[in-house]
């Protein structure tokens, strides 16, 4: 969807539908205040008449208004003055974003709830709007035959505010939003893909394309002879059961000086896990094509940055293979010699993700990072943890660790650290090898993120644990395009680019 600003008066808005919002008592606050007393009263009499519900997100669609050149007026409840923010707003429109979407509404103005803004919040709310917007209006249609798209799709959202000043920091909050929910969009569209379209080679043809369309993205992806000749044992052991050759796909953004030191992130892009010859069982194995949604959050990150042209430098790395079984797959006790030179027994064959991260995260030295970060559906563990609403994070680093719980909390898009230590480490002793690649029983999110951690102690490293954020199960399945907004607000901030 287009969106824009406008400094004008709700009333002479030449819209097809005019939104404005209204609180429980019935008070439409200070979005009403502007209006001429024809307007107004036209407004308070359908209020009086008690047809819009008192619940947040309820709608009265009013046509005919006498006092406004719009065609209709939507009123929208925002729920109770006192608890109003950001966020009620965002809920509110996408309600209304759908309906409209449905109805043959093709462009809509909002006025800004002057409430909001007072608190400052402006920059914010906006864009929570936008991104609440777009996943609203979002589809996945590329594999029905069929596309069962609304007639006359909403298209184009202006927001209306009365100061010019203001009128900017809507502007910019639009675009961090929009680049914010294209990034989140391309990550749902390869994660909902199914593993046979959106394959190892899938995701590195898409970094190409990403890395075609701006002049500051490169992408390369190395292939198994180039991994081979790297050392990359842990993660071609991985790829040796599966017919699809395993990618190490590297997308570069430089927006910064050439000396100054990037953010790495690294993405977990395991295309189909059936867990190898540690078979997963058969009930709702389809959702390991999600398996990838790490890697998929990288590049829509990357795309983000691009799309923003911040003035950071982001390198972003995806591992990425299926998982098999197979006469040539990892079998229960192999032993692999990893870059890094460590040896890993192999316990389990399902906990391969771990095997192709330690490989990208000892590759990643090579960029001297400010900061590595890596973005995984590691392990089921976490999901038994936090659940489905938040990420979990581990790290070696408190003040790394402290942004991105932050970057989460001022996003919605929340994570909660969980601890490592040497007790923990200790349980992935292996009697054969340098360290197995199972903790065995209990914390299970915590002793992947010790795995790790043995290739990660040469820079400041956060490791996030998307297992359970990254999409949804059930009639609503799909993937949910988290942790770029995590990520994009911390790399804004490490620009100085929010308000
Ligand atoms: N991709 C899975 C983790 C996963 C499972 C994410 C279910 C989301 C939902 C990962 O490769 C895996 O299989 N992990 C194992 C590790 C275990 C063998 C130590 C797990 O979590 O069961
Ligand atoms: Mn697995
Ligand atoms: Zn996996």
């Amino acid at each position: 969807m287009r969106y824009l600003t406008k400094t004008a008066a709700a009333e002479n808005i030449a819209t097809q539908c005019l939104i404005l919002g209204v609180f429980d008592d019935k008070h439409p606050g200070a979005s009403i205040t502007g209006l001429s007393a024809t307007a107004r009263k036209s407004i308070q009499m359908a209020l009086k008449k008690g047809d819009l519900g008192e619940k947040s997100a309820s709608t009265l669609m009013l046509y005919g208004l006498s006092g406004f050149k719009a065609e209709r007026v939507l009123l929208l409840c925002l729920g109770e003055k006192k608890s109003f923010d950001g966020r009620k707003l965002a809920s509110a429109m996408s309600t209304a974003v759908a309906l409209l979407d449905k109805n043959s509404t093709r462009d809509c103005t909002l006025v800004m709830p002057e409430e909001l803004q007072k608190n400052g919040e402006a920059y914010s709310a906006t864009r929570d709007l936008v991104i609440a917007a777009e996943a609203q209006l979002y589809r996945f249609g590329q594999c029905k035959s069929k596309k069962n798209h609304p007639q006359k799709p909403l298209g184009k959202l202006t927001l209306l505010t009365q100061d010019r000043k203001r009128a900017n920091t809507l502007k910019k909050a639009l675009k961090h939003g929009s680049a914010i929910a294209a990034g989140m969009g391309l990550a749902k569209d390869l994660a909902n893909l199914p593993g046979n379209i959106c394959t190892p080679s899938y995701l590195a043809d898409t970094a190409r394309k990403l890395g075609r369309k701006s002049t500051r993205l490169k992408a390369t992806a190395l292939t198994e002879k180039q991994m081979q000749r790297l050392g990359m044992g842990a993660l071609l052991s991985v790829s040796r059961g599966s017919r699809e050759p395993a990618k190490l796909i590297i997308l570069e953004y430089r927006g910064g000086k050439e000396n100054s030191r990037p953010v790495v992130l690294v993405g977990k892009g395991l295309t189909f896990d059936a867990g190898g010859i540690s078979i997963k069982p058969s009930a709702n194995m389809d959702e390991m094509k999600y398996d990838m949604c790490g890697g998929a959050s990288v590049l829509g990150t990357l795309q983000a940055c691009a799309e923003l042209e911040l003035p950071l430098n982001v390198i972003g790395i995806v591992p990425s293979s299926e998982n098999l079984p197979d006469g040539d797959a990892n079998k229960p006790g192999d032993i692999v010699t990893s870059m890094a030179g460590l040896t890993i027994e192999i316990l389990n064959t399902d906990a391969e993700g771990r095997l192709i991260l330690c490989d990208a995260l000892t590759y990643a030295e090579r960029f001297k990072p400010a900061a590595v970060i890596d973005i995984a559906t590691l392990t089921g563990a976490c999901v038994v943890a936090l659940g489905h609403h938040t990420t979990g994070l581990l790290g070696n680093d408190d003040k790394l660790a402290d942004e991105l719980l932050q970057a989460g909390k001022d996003i919605h898009d929340p994570a909660w650290r969980l601890p490592m230590n040497e007790d923990y480490a200790r349980q992935l002793d292996s009697n054969f090898a340098d360290l197995a690649n199972i903790g065995g029983k209990g914390a299970g999110t915590i002793t992947a993120a010790c795995f790790l951690g043995n290739f990660t102690e040469k820079y400041k490293w956060a490791h996030l644990d998307i297992a359970g954020t990254a999409w949804k199960s059930g009639s609503d399945k799909g993937a949910t395009g988290r942790p770029v907004p995590l990520l994009m607000q911390m790399l804004l901030k490490r620009s100085k680019q929010t308000e």
